[in-house]
């Protein structure tokens, strides 16, 4: 693979260069998950990441609401996605002024977004949350408003597996990931049937039927703690193809077997696209100051949360 070797020289060159850092999800191909990422993880991780990174240049080797998330954390620094069309299904559901329309017509109640959401969207919020930490969150909000319901949105499945562990009442929107709605319960039935004794790990994104026949339900990085914890022989991952591929090699005596599904935003990223993005210092994110300070605090308030 040597034209990938010489992409991955030359873009850790010109990070080194531009000080910049990588934050690269884990739907990431390898050769960007393990290339060039500086810091790789979750939704949630990256969030993090960002708000504490100590780079001139952060490059989002991600989706759009991802990159808009760092510089709203970090609107001192310069934001950069190699391709502005990596959007996603669920930030695309919903706007702003639909969140001002649920707002009026359930006044009182606290608004939870994904952080699978756009800033105009983050700005109306009350406090993001993310796969890995929505329970805890819409737990938290419903004792600090002293209510029973929250708005969890707009993810609707995301809503209703967080329904099924909570006593909270939830009001949601009909967002879907496009990647997890996919999975069929009849796709686990076959991987069951063709290998038997394979755990199934599935993403909080899909249905709650899938949830229901899978042994372990829990963002991408759950998933990961998961398989490097028990060590499965065989494991099915309910998620995006890249997630098999990119840890693979830190378990080898697991194996990946069964359905996954490509997301194709997340793979509009590529090592020539890094490559062009630092190289030009392109395509740069913004976020309207007023919209950011709003939405930050949105943010914020989820990172601050404790463990
Ligand atoms: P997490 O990495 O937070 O589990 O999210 C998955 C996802 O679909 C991000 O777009
Ligand atoms: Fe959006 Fe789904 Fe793709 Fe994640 S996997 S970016 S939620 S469309």
């Amino acid at each position: 693979w040597p034209v990938q070797a010489a992409l991955i020289s030359e873009i850790n060159a010109l990070k080194k260069e531009r000080n910049a850092v990588i934050l690269a999800h884990n739907y990431m191909t390898p050769d960007i998950f393990h290339g060039v990422g500086d810091f790789v993880g979750d939704s949630l991780a990256l969030a993090k990441e960002a708000a504490k990174v100590d780079a001139k240049v952060i490059v989002q080797a991600g989706v759009h609401f991802m990159a808009e998330t760092s510089k709203i954390l970090s609107p001192e620094k310069t934001v950069l996605i190699p391709d502005l069309r990596a959007g996603c299904s669920l930030a695309s559901s919903i706007t702003g002024a639909d969140v001002r329309l649920i707002k009026e017509r359930h006044p009182g109640l606290p608004v939870i977004t994904y952080v699978n959401t756009t800033a105009d969207v983050k700005a109306e919020t009350d406090i993001c949350c993310t796969s890995a930490n929505a329970v805890q969150v819409v737990e938290w909000a419903a004792k600090e408003w002293g209510v029973d319901k929250v708005i969890l949105i707009p993810d609707e499945y995301l809503a209703r597996n967080v329904a099924a562990q909570t006593s909270v009442g939830i009001i949601a929107w009909a967002g879907h990931c496009e990647v997890h709605k996919r999975f069929t319960t009849q796709d686990i039935a076959d991987m069951r049937a063709a290998w038997p004794g394979a755990e199934v790990l599935a993403h909080p994104e899909c249905p709650e039927e899938i949830l229901q026949a899978a042994d372990f339900a829990g963002s991408t990085a759950a998933m990961i703690s998961y398989v490097e914890k028990n060590r499965p022989k065989k494991v099915v991952l309910i998620t995006e193809c890249s997630m098999a591929s990119n840890i693979k090699g830190d378990v080898p005596e697991v194996e990946f077997v069964g359905p996954c599904n490509m997301c194709p935003h997340m793979k509009r990223i590529t090592l020539e696209n890094i490559r062009d993005c630092l190289l030009h210092m392109q395509f740069e994110v913004t976020v309207e100051p007023e919209m950011q300070e709003k939405a930050r605090a949105a943010v914020q308030r989820m990172i601050d949360l404790p463990p």
